[in-house]
């Protein structure tokens, strides 16, 4: 049995530190969010990030060590997020946890952090089926298909905004507390999604890429012509703004899985805590005939132990990184075909 791992992520407004045992479960899973922090400034600063992290990284990780019943000196590995994200953000966990494995003669793994959230509705799964994924955070939206481990294909992305930016830019135009995208959801539970005609963009584009930045111009011009006049309004435009975003989001996902045939799909990212979109989800995999795997609401928004249940294959492989492995803010998605092999452990369903 492989010795526990520790994993680091602070590509963002999170501090996140998780300790993963064999098979890749999470023996701990503990957040720190700065999101009080950067409210004052509507929106994350990167340098007040960065130092938060600095503050807080340390005892974190000796709660998330704590939490598991896990000693130090019990461990095998360390793995920390090293992009995308915002650079000042991503230094302090990757310099952290390459110092730890330094002091402590252990191996390093470097993660992309949208490779975390690919495979974050599998985690502690030792079996992950091909499927189709639906990948949607604060700073991405991205239709993935998973074949297998060699077999990681970009089907479609966002062409301007992220699905959790666009319900953020909106909740801020409604003047709700920072950050938006939960409080808008919270308030759409009690609205009238019809209400309001928001468009459905690239619905039928007949590909499978995304666009929301005209969904937000409609909400400003909305506001502009119609001020919002009582609660029940603003709950019904967060209702309809909410299903406008949500369809496009499930109807791209279900004409994906039709076209490649698979038998189940994926949901996960920040996003993937809103409400209507996993019921639309779950419904969607019962009308359609697929299983739908949705990420655990504790790991939708950035958290560590997707970090570490991505590093826990690699650890077993010995598959390690470089030492001189540095932040790489701007990385893509792509950097996923040459790391996780789901056929070890093999691959099951179809
Ligand atoms: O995955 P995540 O923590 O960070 C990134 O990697 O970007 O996602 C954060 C995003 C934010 O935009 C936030 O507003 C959104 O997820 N979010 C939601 C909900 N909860 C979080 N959006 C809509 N409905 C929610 N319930
Ligand atoms: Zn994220």
């Amino acid at each position: 049995m492989a010795a526990p791992l520790l994993a680091i992520e602070t590509s963002c407004d999170e501090t996140a530190a998780a300790v993963i045992g064999s098979e890749g479960r999470p023996l701990s899973s503990v957040v720190a969010s700065q999101a009080g922090l950067h409210a004052q400034w509507g929106g994350v600063v990167p340098e007040a990030a960065s130092r938060s992290h600095l503050e807080s990284l340390p005892t974190l990780a000796r709660v998330a060590l704590g939490q598991a019943g896990v000693e130090a000196q019990a461990l095998g590995c360390v793995a920390a997020t090293s992009g995308p994200g915002l650079a000042p953000a991503l230094l302090v966990g990757l310099s952290f946890a390459k110092g730890l494995a330094v002091a402590r003669g252990l191996p390093f793994v470097a993660v992309n952090h949208i490779e975390g959230h690919l495979f974050s509705p599998f985690i502690g799964r030792a079996h992950i089926p091909p499927h189709v994924s639906l990948i949607v955070s604060g700073g991405h939206t991205l239709l993935v298909a998973v074949k297998s481990g060699e077999d990681i294909r970009l089907l479609g992305r966002t062409r301007d905004d992220a699905a959790g930016e666009a319900f953020d830019k909106a909740a801020k135009l409604l003047g709700l507390p920072y950050p938006g995208g939960a409080v808008l959801d919270e308030l759409a539970e009690e609205g009238d999604a019809a209400a309001f005609d928001f468009p459905r963009a690239l619905r039928h584009s007949g590909d499978w890429d995304f666009s929301f930045s005209g969904l937000k111009t409609s909400l400003r011009y909305l506001l502009e012509k119609q001020p919002i006049r009582s609660e029940q309004q603003l709950r019904d435009v967060c209702a309809s703004f909410r299903e406008a975003v949500v369809e496009v989001l499930v109807g791209k996902l279900v004409a994906a899985v039709k076209a490649t045939g698979a038998r189940h799909a994926a949901l996960s990212g920040g996003v993937a805590c809103n409400r209507r979109l996993r019921g639309l989800f779950f419904e969607a995999g019962r009308e359609h005939g697929f299983e739908a795997h949705a990420v655990e609401p504790r790991y939708a928004t950035d958290n560590a132990a997707m970090i570490g249940f991505v590093a826990s294959w690699r650890f077993r492989q010995a598959r390690f990184s470089d030492w001189d492995a540095d932040i790489r803010p701007a990385l893509d998605w792509q950097v996923a075909h040459s790391v996780p092999r789901l056929d070890e452990p093999p691959c099951k369903g179809s």
